[in-house]
């Protein structure tokens, strides 16, 4: 699988993350499966996890599903609350989950992100979380990501981007290209919708064609799907033209 320069950090990230959200909060009796997904992604070369408190149980389906196999990953978890004591319990939490360190600590939606940063920054300090980002998923919050990507706070960001889902490419992503920010793409297959009419592969190497993105993080609970998923991280990438027939089929 293709790697990336994860912003201005040093690390190569394979392209194809693995999301967690609905699909990882799920009880015992379907966490084999989440388990055997993480199997699957990890041998096709996937490293980087994506989750969050706000996903249920799917931050500690998550750490047991990756087992020994926690030091090689790049596990990316969100703080999503406007309490401050709520936040440093989520962090604990994370800390059990995760092998007491994170490596890339985002602020979910961006919920009292100047606060959260500052609380952060420590913990960075104290060397339990490697990275900070910030996420938004909605592009009338564009604004306000901007200006946190400005303060020089921030690693990464994590926004949507899809070939229907494109406001990123107006401010967002030629700002991240700018200050050397790496970029995570959300919802890669429109959150399923766009699967309908496009190879979920097809939709992936449109995402990642586009180099100022350094990881997509499609969610499954198949272990077909996520290997498949795994697979389109290799070149080659669609030309712009392909990329814009995808765009057209897709608003139609
Ligand atoms: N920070 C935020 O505000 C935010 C918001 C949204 C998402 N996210 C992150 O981004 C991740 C991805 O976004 P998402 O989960 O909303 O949507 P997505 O990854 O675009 O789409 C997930 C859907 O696509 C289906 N799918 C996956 N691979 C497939 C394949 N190869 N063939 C057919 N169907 C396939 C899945 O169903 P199956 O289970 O059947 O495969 C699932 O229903 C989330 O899990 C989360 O980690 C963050």
């Amino acid at each position: 699988m293709e790697r990336r320069r994860f912003g201005r950090t040093e690390l190569r990230v394979p392209v194809v993350g693995l999301g967690t959200w609905q699909t990882f909060d799920v009880g015992p009796e379907r966490e084999g499966r989440a388990r055997d997904v993480v199997e699957a992604v990890w041998l096709d070369g996937t490293r980087f996890f994506d989750s969050s408190p706000m996903y249920g149980r799917a931050e500690g389906v998550l750490g047991r599903a990756l087992g020994q196999r926690r030091e090689a990953a790049w596990v990316a978890t969100k703080i999503w609350t406007s309490s401050l004591g709520e936040a440093r319990s989520q962090f604990a939490h994370q800390l059990e989950f995760f092998g007491g360190r994170i490596d890339l600590e985002q602020v979910h939606n961006l919920v009292r992100w100047r606060e959260h940063l500052d609380w952060m920054e420590e913990e960075r300090d104290a060397g339990r979380i490697g990275f900070l980002g910030a996420t938004h998923y909605g592009s009338s919050a564009f604004g306000e990501l901007e200006e946190v990507m400005r303060t020089g706070r921030i690693d990464a960001i994590q926004v949507p981007y899809n070939p229907l889902e494109r406001d990123a490419e107006r401010r967002i992503l030629p700002l991240a290209a700018e200050l050397d920010l790496g970029v995570i793409a959300m919802r890669p297959l429109g959150g399923g919708s766009l699967i309908r009419r496009f190879d979920a592969a097809e939709l992936l190497k449109w995402t990642l064609a586009d180099m100022r993105v350094h990881v997509a993080i499609p969610a499954t609970s198949s272990v077909a799907h996520a290997r498949a998923n795994a697979k389109a991280g290799e070149p080659p990438w669609p030309a712009d033209e392909k990329r814009r027939r995808v765009v057209d089929l897709a608003r139609r």
